[in-house]
This record gives C-alpha cells, sequence and structure tokens, in this order.
C-alpha cells in the first residue's frame, strides 16, 4: 500500500515511516518543506515530496503533524486528499501545574478533521511512543485504531497489524477517538510519574 504521511519529518512520523517500510509499505513522507522532505526521506530510504504531494497518489493518509497544526493542515490539503482515507495520530494536550490535561473540545480532533474532509477519517495509534515504535524492537504493546467506515478502518488496521508485537485493535466508531486521544494525557502522566514508557496491552479478548 501507499501510505503518504503528512508531516512525516517528526519523530513519529519518521518512526511510523520506518516500520511500515519495515512492513513492505510504499511510503512518502511529506512536509511542507521539499527540502526537508527529501533529507529526512533519504535518511529512512523512503521517498520525500511537499504534504501536498504526497496525498495525492496515496491509498491512505497519516497526518502525523504536530497536533496544533492538524487540522489547519487537513484544511489545506482538503482537495489533495479528496475522498482517501485519513489516519489522524493526533492528542491536543495542554500543560497545566496539576499534571498534563486532554483537550476541553467536545469532539475530539478527528472528529474535527472529519468534518473538514470529504473522505474517512480514522483515528489511532495515540498510545504508540515515537521513542518505541523507532527502537529496533516492536513495541510489546496493542495498537487501537477507530472510524465509522468499516473498509478503510480495515485497510488500516491491516497497516497497523506490523507496528508492535501486540495487536492492532478495532476500537470501534471515530467517536472512540474522544478517549483515545484523551488516553494520550493519562499515558504521558503516568510516564511523568513513574518515569517509564507507558504501553497499553488489553486482556481479556480471545
Ligand atoms: N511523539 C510521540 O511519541 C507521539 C505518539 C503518538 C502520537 N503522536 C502524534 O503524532 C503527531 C506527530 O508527533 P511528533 O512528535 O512527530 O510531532 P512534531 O515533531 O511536533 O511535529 C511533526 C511535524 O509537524 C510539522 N509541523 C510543525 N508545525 C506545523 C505547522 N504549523 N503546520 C504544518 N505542519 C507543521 C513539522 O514538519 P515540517 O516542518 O517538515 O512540515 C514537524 O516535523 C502529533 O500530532 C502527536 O500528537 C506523537
Amino acid at each position: 500500500m501507499r501510505i503518504a504521511i503528512v508531516g512525516g519529518t517528526g519523530p513519529f512520523g519518521s518512526a511510523l515511516a520506518t516500520r511500515l517500510r519495515k512492513a513492505g509499505h510504499d511510503i512518502v513522507l511529506g512536509s511542507r518543506d521539499a527540502a526537508r522532505a527529501t533529507a529526512a526521506a533519504k535518511d529512512l530510504g523512503v521517498e520525500g515530496a511537499t504534504n501536498h504531494e504526497a496525498v495525492g497518489a496515496a491509498d491512505l493518509v497519516v497526518l502525523a503533524t504536530k497536533a496544533d497544526a492538524a487540522l489547519d493542515t487537513a484544511r489545506e490539503l482538503r482537495e489533495a486528499i479528496g475522498a482517501r482515507p485519513l489516519l489522524s495520530v493526533a492528542s491536543e494536550l495542554r500543560f497545566a501545574p496539576s499534571g498534563v490535561l486532554p483537550t476541553p473540545e467536545a469532539a475530539s480532533l478527528a472528529e474535527r478533521i472529519q468534518a473538514e474532509l470529504a473522505g474517512p477519517v480514522l483515528a489511532g495509534l495515540h498510545s504508540l511512543a515515537a521513542s518505541t515504535l523507532g527502537s529496533t524492537e516492536a513495541p510489546d504493546e496493542d495498537a487501537f485504531v477507530c472510524g465509522d467506515d468499516l473498509e478503510a478502518k480495515r485497510l488500516v488496521l491491516d497497516a497497523a497489524e506490523g507496528l508492535t508485537s501486540g495487536r492492532a485493535l478495532d476500537a470501534g466508531p471515530l467517536a472512540s477517538a474522544r478517549a483515545l486521544e484523551g488516553m494520550t494525557a493519562v499515558i504521558v502522566n503516568l510516564n511523568k510519574r513513574y518515569r517509564g514508557h507507558a504501553g497499553i496491552r488489553v486482556t481479556g479478548l480471545p
């Protein structure tokens, strides 16, 4: 599958590109800046292009920009993305003296992105850290994906299957993105409190 990673020059997009390339996918790393994309892509052994060019020929678009820029970037790329499925991995976090907080918005970022795009939006992979995803061993965790379009969700679950040594799990409709994005705040608080690299494994499933 040809996968465009918008904002793929960051640690998460780059780690994801490396794992997906190893799994046999054809990756185009996107950036706002063509030279930055080319340089980052060369290091990873994938293609590089502007975000706009990257999404044009993709089967799946992964939106991996800085979380604060995800909604505006989706709006800017709306025409180029067209009806292609898009996976949002972003979580909006607020840093307060009491700890890390999820967004106060009622709708998840992924649901707000869906309102801007013609194609199906999926949300997932929030609980995987760039550092563990980018390490030599696949992380010993499960990965979660949610979305309303079953065909697009199957596509993303298949791609997510090889990312960890755990399972790629269907976490239900796109409304589950509120919980998945909020879970990032929980994980960051755990990492700060226990100085670790928390991941999630679900028990009790067949
Ligand atoms: N880091 C993690 O462990 C982790 C884990 C799970 C999910 N995520 C999610 O994955 C996404 C990427 O995380 P990251 O840590 O790799 O983020 P990041 O380094 O902060 O940003 C990723 C890329 O976003 C682009 N960007 C920055 N500002 C932008 C703007 N104003 N408009 C458009 N693009 C902009 C930059 O690419 P160019 O300058 O090359 O355009 C940058 O390399 C985030 O949404 C995050 O919530 C991260």
